[in-house]
């Protein structure tokens, strides 16, 4: 998927003459297809409504003839929280600037049949990308637009056409797994999924300020080595909890991130935080 990021902004909708409006937390994908397309990158402050308007006025005032987009993530993969889309669209809409939103973390998750945080709010972005390898399963991605981008995407976009299409069976994958979410099955494992997303956000309410919002639950530890050490320590134990750190997250956030799914059960859940809190006791770091 990527490579998707990379080819609908690089090859795609933006250049030189452009501007991109990029949240400060977007996914390493969006930045690096921003940079490639030579667009002038404004930057905001993450989710930052105020300085996303100011920088849309900014292209407005200053280049009147550029393209202007948007570029942002329905749920940030290193947070897990998610965009204040309905205010998002206004503000594009009313700069006449277009939206991509990447739905790496929603899709499966989120929305009526797994569609989506835009599905979720009856919003639609005017590119809509994701991915087939988290909730699907697969590998790859895939991006939603207008019949013009798409059809300008596969006969120009360098990235697609130069390279070899996804194997049949990881698309044979992918499409049984979108099916699959729209059954009264997927709706089930939905279900189980968010029961799962709740108990965890119950049990670890002290760690965080906010209602679950998605199934990537950021366990701040701070210091690098010290996540790293927590990391090695649950894994003994049996938990696999990927400890980020510079350059995926700020120096001084470096965090366990926490991806609960449906498959795992309350006992589970539990038997991990009460991990998490021996280790944190016997660290003395509570
Ligand atoms: C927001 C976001 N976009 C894109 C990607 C890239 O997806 P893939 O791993 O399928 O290439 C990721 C993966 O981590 C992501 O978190």
């Amino acid at each position: 998927m990527i490579s998707a990021n990379w080819r609908v902004i690089w090859n795609g909708i933006a250049g030189k003459n452009d501007v991109i409006v990029i949240d400060k937390l977007a996914h390493a994908s969006l930045i690096d297809g921003a940079r490639l397309s030579g667009a002038s990158i404004r930057v905001f402050p993450h989710n930052h409504l105020g300085e996303l308007e100011s920088h849309l006025e900014w292209a407005r005032r200053e280049k009147p003839q550029a393209r202007v987009i948007v570029v942002t993530e329905s749920v940030f993969s290193m947070d897990g929280d998610r965009a204040p889309l309905r205010e998002i669209v206004e503000l594009k809409s009313r700069f006449e600037a277009l939206l991509l939103l990447d739905e790496a973390h929603a899709v499966g998750v989120i929305g009526p049949n797994g569609g989506g945080l835009a599905a979720e709010e009856k919003l639609s972005a005017d590119i809509q990308m994701g991915t087939l390898s988290k909730a699907l399963g697969a590998a790859g991605g895939y991006i939603c637009g207008s019949t013009s981008l798409i059809e300008w995407l596969t006969n120009r976009a360098r990235s697609f056409i130069y390279s070899t299409a996804p194997p049949a069976t990881v698309a044979a994958a992918a499409i049984a797994a979108i099916e699959f979410l729209q059954t009264s099955e997927g709706e089930d494992r939905r279900h189980a999924l968010w029961k799962n997303i709740e108990l965890l956000h119950q049990l670890l309410v002290s760690e965080t300020n906010r209602k679950p919002e998605s199934a990537i639950f950021p366990f701040i530890v701070g210091q690098e080595n010290d996540a790293m050490n927590f990391a090695h320590a649950l894994q003994k134990e049996g938990f696999f909890v990927p400890a980020i750190r510079y350059p995926s997250v700020a120096r001084g956030s470096a965090r366990l991130r926490i991806t609960v799914t449906a498959a795992h059960t309350e006992s589970q859940i539990r038997a991990l935080v009460d991990s998490i809190r021996r280790l944190q006791r016997s660290s003395g770091r509570h």
